[in-house]
């Protein structure tokens, strides 16, 4: 860590605490005005940290900046393997993640970043990835299940999200199947999750679990395009806390308790009850083919389970449909 990294620290771990120039000085073996400088250096970057003659200084309370150390101060025992970094900018954690996964680095890398240049999504669709108002984060997998298996991450980390989400803003969240978590019908969180196979194991090698929330709206709203299907957790711009170094450690909290007994599907009772369109009737579009049924369950393997009007059942998996209300 470079010493701007651990003044950060220091005063993240103390936030609303004063703690004087030469304590910092003393405990990182720096000079005061080495402090000093970084201290301006941080505000600067947008760090509200008060300075006040014979106190020192103070980070605010209110701070919603991204950092490994105010993320670290929520984090639960079951976190504490992972690797976390944040960035200011990146094309794509996804992309930042799956180069560590390649060199071969271990599992627990986390990288989350304040904005993305090429946000991926979907379908090859990008992800709009503002400054400063969500949460992108990837983190590196190696799971020992097979291919088939894998919708296990992706479907656990949505409830990882949900629950962290309600944690956070006291509001109810939706599960639109497979992945996507929505607020009052608009979609709020996105996942990605992308995977390499080790033929030798039958196991997959590696997976990159992506996971994108809009948090705060972004200044100026969402582009057209995306405006009546996109939403905010919190649907203002103005500062609502540290929520984002909250949320992200809840998600990973939530996620890594699901992660450590994954095919038990300890989540699956909360992947339910969150599900949008049970008992509705849905379109289903297969094989360039509209139909529609009602949906009607979900079963172990977070298949959608959908009656047609002359009560023939099917069990659709995700890959192979998308459906819509
Ligand atoms: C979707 O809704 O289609 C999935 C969106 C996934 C977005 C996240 S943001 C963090 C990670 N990095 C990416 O480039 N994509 C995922």
């Amino acid at each position: 860590m470079t010493v701007k990294e651990r003044i950060l620290a220091l005063l993240d771990g103390n936030r609303g605490e004063y703690i004087s120039g030469e304590e910092i000085a003393g405990k990182l073996s720096v000079t005061r005005s080495a402090v000093w400088k970084n201290i301006k250096s941080l505000q600067t970057e947008g760090y509200s940290i008060n300075a006040v003659t014979n106190k020192g200084y103070s980070l605010s309370s209110n701070t919603d900046i991204l950092s490994v150390s105010a993320i670290s101060n929520y984090l639960d025992e079951q976190c504490r393997n992972l690797q976390i970094e944040v960035l200011k900018s990146t094309e794509s954690t996804n992309e930042a993640v799956k180069k560590l996964a390649v060199n071969g680095d271990a599992e627990g890398k986390v990288i989350l970043s304040e904005e993305q240049t090429a946000g991926r999504g979907r379908k090859s669709r990008t992800f709009y990835s503002p400054h400063g108002t969500g949460i992108y984060m990837s983190i590196l997998l190696r799971p020992k299940i097979s291919a088939t298996d894998s919708f296990l991450l992706t479907t656990s980390a949505a409830v990882a999200v949900a629950l962290a989400i309600e944690s956070v803003s006291n509001k109810d969240t939706k599960i639109k199947w497979v992945n996507d978590v929505f607020m009052d019908d608009k979609k709020v969180c996105g996942i990605l999750t992308e995977a390499s196979l080790s033929l030798e194991s039958g196991w997959l090698d590696y997976a990159v679990l992506g996971i994108g929330i809009n948090v705060s709206l972004p200044s100026g709203g969402f582009p057209d395009d995306l405006s009546d299907i996109a939403a905010s957790v919190f649907s203002d711009s103005k500062n609502n806390g540290d929520v984002r170094n909250r949320l992200a450690a809840e998600i990973l909290n939530h996620f890594m308790t699901f992660y450590e007994r994954l095919t038990d599907r300890l989540f699956l009772p909360e992947y339910k009850k969150r599900m949008l369109f049970l008992g509705k009737t849905v379109t289903i579009l297969k094989d360039n083919k509209k139909s529609e049924a009602t949906a009607i369950d979900i079963d172990n393997d977070c298949r959608l389970k959908v009656r047609y009007s002359n009560g023939e059942e099917e069990y659709l998996s995700s890959g192979e449909v998308s459906i819509k209300m």
